[in-house]
């Protein structure tokens, strides 16, 4: 089954290919070729696909004048997402719910890991653990530590997912029972700033950091249940924590440093962490391990890392290579029913610079 999905995805991307050099030739108008379940392929205008993407992801456009504006913004983005096929040839890319978005839109409206890497005062560094017996394969969410896929929506609240993520597997380790977290505590009480960094502090919809969670958390004294203080994807509200329904609590996190085995070795023995990234090849993302042959890694999305995967792509006929396993926050819509697969081993996208473990009070 598994390899003839891979076969599946191999003809997808060979036509794919094809279409790449065809268009190139044309010129003009943007044409990809299309397999539509695996009988004849259709060719389709970028008008086709801007009608298909409006209908799919229910678009609407207030005027014709932005309805050109966003179709513009759409073809250029259909470029680059075979611009993005070329330089990341184990994923695939095409047509997304962000495929109307410019790519600083993007940034702004869906990503949100800002301030540095300094750490707060209560963070520690992760001991070193023993990775010799480690599972080949590993994924926290057969194991019950992974709540469904939630939506931060247009707010660059990210950071807040990442830590909510975090804490629901480390009080799942704890207690034995999984309880979907609030982020909208986070977004609208945390103001915890980054000690080194004058100004970096977590700003709602406009960017934080998971680290700083983590201490806000801890200080606080927890985080409320997702129902009691449910997310609406806004900043700007007043704090309505209620101290007397805190459900999770923090006994102390830490970073891990910069080494595959021991992200992997910290990721088995306390749950899912909190990781940021690189995001720059997600909004064209649509499945398949991404590992593109250049990533900058300058972080500015916080995510969870809840698996790995020892042989889960090959580029050409080489040796199967290991990814990990990544939660997002866009919905079940975007990528793999809302997850992301990126290669293992070389710190692509910056994936193993800003680790961090968290431990929940039983
Ligand atoms: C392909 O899709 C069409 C239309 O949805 C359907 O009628 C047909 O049975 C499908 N073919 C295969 C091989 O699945
Ligand atoms: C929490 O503290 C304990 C005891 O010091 C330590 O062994 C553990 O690694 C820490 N866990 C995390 C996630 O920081």
């Amino acid at each position: 089954m598994e390899h003839l999905r891979v076969l599946f995805s191999v003809s997808l991307l060979f036509a794919f290919f094809v279409s790449v050099s065809f268009c190139e030739n044309n010129g003009e108008d943007i044409l990809i070729r299309q397999v539509v379940n695996g009988s004849e392929p259709k060719v389709l205008s970028s008008e086709d696909h801007f009608s298909l993407f409006k209908r799919r992801f229910g678009k609407v456009y207030g005027s014709l004048e932005e309805h050109r504006h966003r179709f513009a913004v759409f073809r250029s983005n259909l470029q680059r997402a075979m611009r993005h096929q070329k330089m990341d040839p184990s994923a695939r890319h095409g047509v997304t719910q962000f495929s109307d978005l410019t790519p600083s839109e993007f940034r702004r409206m869906h990503l949100g890991v800002r301030g540095g890497f300094k750490l707060p005062k209560d963070a520690n560094q992760a001991p070193i653990l023993p990775t010799k017996d480690l599972p080949e394969d590993f994924d926290w969410r057969d194991r019950g530590a992974v709540t469904p896929v939630k939506n931060q929506g247009s707010c660059g609240s990210c950071w807040s997912f990442s830590t909510t993520g975090a804490l629901e597997g480390a009080h799942f380790l704890s207690t034995g029972q999984l309880v979907s977290l609030s982020e909208q505590q986070l977004v609208d009480c945390d103001h915890e700033c980054d000690p080194e960094q004058e100004g970096s502090c977590d700003s709602g919809c406009n960017g934080g950091l998971m680290n700083s969670a983590f201490e806000y958390t801890l200080k606080t004294g927890g985080l409320m249940r997702e129902e009691d203080y449910p997310y609406t994807g806004t900043d700007g509200g007043t704090c309505k924590l209620d101290k007397s329904k805190i459900v999770a609590s923090v006994s102390n996190f830490s970073v891990v440093s910069i080494n595959e085995d021991q992200i992997a070795a910290n990721l088995v023995r306390n749950g899912p962490l909190a990781v940021a990234l690189n995001a720059a090849y997600m909004q064209t993302y649509m499945g398949g391990v991404s590992c593109p042959y250049i990533c900058s890694k300058r972080l500015n999305h916080g995510v969870l890392l809840v698996g790995y995967g020892s042989a889960g792509f090959s580029q050409a006929r080489f040796k199967e290579k290991p990814y990990w396993i990544i939660k997002n926050s866009w919905g079940e819509t975007w990528g793999e029913n809302g997850f992301y697969k990126l290669c293992k081993g070389r710190n692509v996208c910056g994936i193993d610079s800003m680790v961090s473990t968290v431990a929940a009070a039983a």
